[in-house]
């Protein structure tokens, strides 16, 4: 809430440009000065400075609110991904008013996601969509006008039937393409008005690391520095906005190599090519200040040129999943309901509102990755962290 813009916070205009011409714009910037400072710049009395500096904080101040209240109403809390496997673990979808991120490797289908996500923002809330416009930043000119409306007409072929509701899906969709950082940056800082314009319901960011790693070599002096300072203030600007008008913002991310053991890594490292080197593991990019500013991190993996997954990694309602994709001309399809246990690998039956954690016992198809080859084995059916946490244990102790 601190990166709350002044001009929405009850002072007046005249006060606003005089502190702009400062570049003293949002409550953070005003709130870390002095009241001195404040008097010089604004051009205003002691006391006017006070009351200036108590309305900017009462103004930016998280509001309280019970369980109760945010219990009921939980029905709005949530956007559906039209994945109902996906929706069950994620208690409803992509959580409204915090930062979903999804991340995995080059044509794994990031922007798929995104470009399926746009349509559904724009259909009528009883088809389970927004009725909203959609704010989609591109940076890596992936963006595809014919796929958005390819997606539309076979995912909802009824629906987009007509014409005209093709092109009122198209027309909601505001692209923004935006090359470099501080472009980028630029039109965050201007997001508030365009968000308001254009009735959006959803922001998407497509994606957040091509700009950074392009412009950002760590392994130079002062840049990491900067890299984190840079999107430390995205991710501070997004979830304001996240907050403040109640949406969910989806961000993509890139993988990363990391050299080191692979025990060291975390829920957020991918399968493939790590388990096949001992001196290497592959995580989402950006760093670890990062990975805790999103809320939801789910990551898209390839299993063989067809086939992918999507791994619940991080989120505050769901257990640790994984659930098989394709990309198809309607966009993602599940290829079942089931979800899959992230420790070996085995499919459990599709997770319904009702599903009670039970034992489980059956036989391996494949020999475990993990454990020494046994005809049995047994875990529970709900697909818990512990589950992973205890396969990584394991991972790593073996490779030591
Ligand atoms: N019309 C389509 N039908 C089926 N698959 C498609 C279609 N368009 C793109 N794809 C698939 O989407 C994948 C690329 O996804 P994309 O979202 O661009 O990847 P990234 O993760 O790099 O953003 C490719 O595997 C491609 O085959
Ligand atoms: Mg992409």
């Amino acid at each position: 809430m601190a990166s709350k813009k002044l001009r929405r916070t009850g002072v007046s205009l005249e006060v606003c440009e005089r502190l702009k011409r400062h570049q003293i714009e949002t409550c953070q910037d005003l709130l870390s000065l002095t009241p001195l400072e404040v008097m010089r710049l604004a051009g205003q009395s002691y006391r006017q400075v006070l009351m200036l500096l108590q309305s900017v904080s009462q103004a930016c101040a998280p509001s309280m609110t019970t369980a109760l209240e945010v219990w009921k109403q939980r029905a709005d809390l949530c956007f559906s991904t039209s994945l109902p496997a996906l929706d069950r673990l994620l208690q409803g979808g992509l959580p409204r008013g915090t930062l979903t991120e999804v991340t995995g490797p080059s044509g794994c289908g990031k922007s798929q996601v995104c470009m399926m996500l746009s349509v559904l923002a724009t259909l009528p809330k009883y088809m389970g969509g927004l009725d909203s416009g959609v704010i989609y930043i591109d940076t890596e000119s992936a963006f595809s006008a014919e796929r958005l409306v390819e997606i539309a007409q076979s995912r909802f072929p009824d629906y987009f039937c007509e014409k005209e509701r093709v092109l009122e899906m198209a027309g909601r969709v505001h692209l923004f393409r935006e090359l470099t950082c501080q472009d980028v940056l630029d039109r965050l800082e201007r997001l508030e008005e365009d968000i308001i314009s254009s009735k959006a319901g959803l922001v998407i960011l497509d994606s957040v690391a091509s700009v950074v790693r392009k412009e950002y070599d760590t392994t130079l002096p002062g840049n990491l520095t900067h890299r984190s300072n840079l999107l430390g203030q995205e991710a501070a600007t997004l979830k304001y906005l996240a907050q403040a008008f109640h949406i969910p913002v989806v961000l993509t991310n890139q993988i990363t190599t990391h050299v080191g053991n692979r025990g060291e890594r975390g829920a957020a490292s991918f399968r493939g090519a790590s388990d096949e080197r001992d001196s290497g593991y592959v995580t989402a990019a950006l760093g670890n200040t990062w990975s805790h500013s999103v809320n939801t991190r789910l990551i898209v993996q390839y299993v063989d040129t067809h086939q992918r997954q999507i791994v619940i990694a991080k989120s505050p309602v769901a257990p640790f999943a994984v659930l098989n994709y394709t990309v198809q001309k309607e966009g993602i399809r599940l290829e079942d309901s089931a979800a899959l246990c992230c420790s070996c690998g085995l499919t459990f039956p599709a997770l319904t509102a009702d599903t009670q954690p039970r034992s489980h016992t059956t036989r391996l198809p494949w020999p475990h990755p993990l454990e020494d080859p046994q005809p049995t084995h047994t875990h529970e059916m709900m697909i818990t962290r512990k589950c992973c946490i205890k396969a990584q244990t394991r991972a790593s102790s073996r490779s030591e």
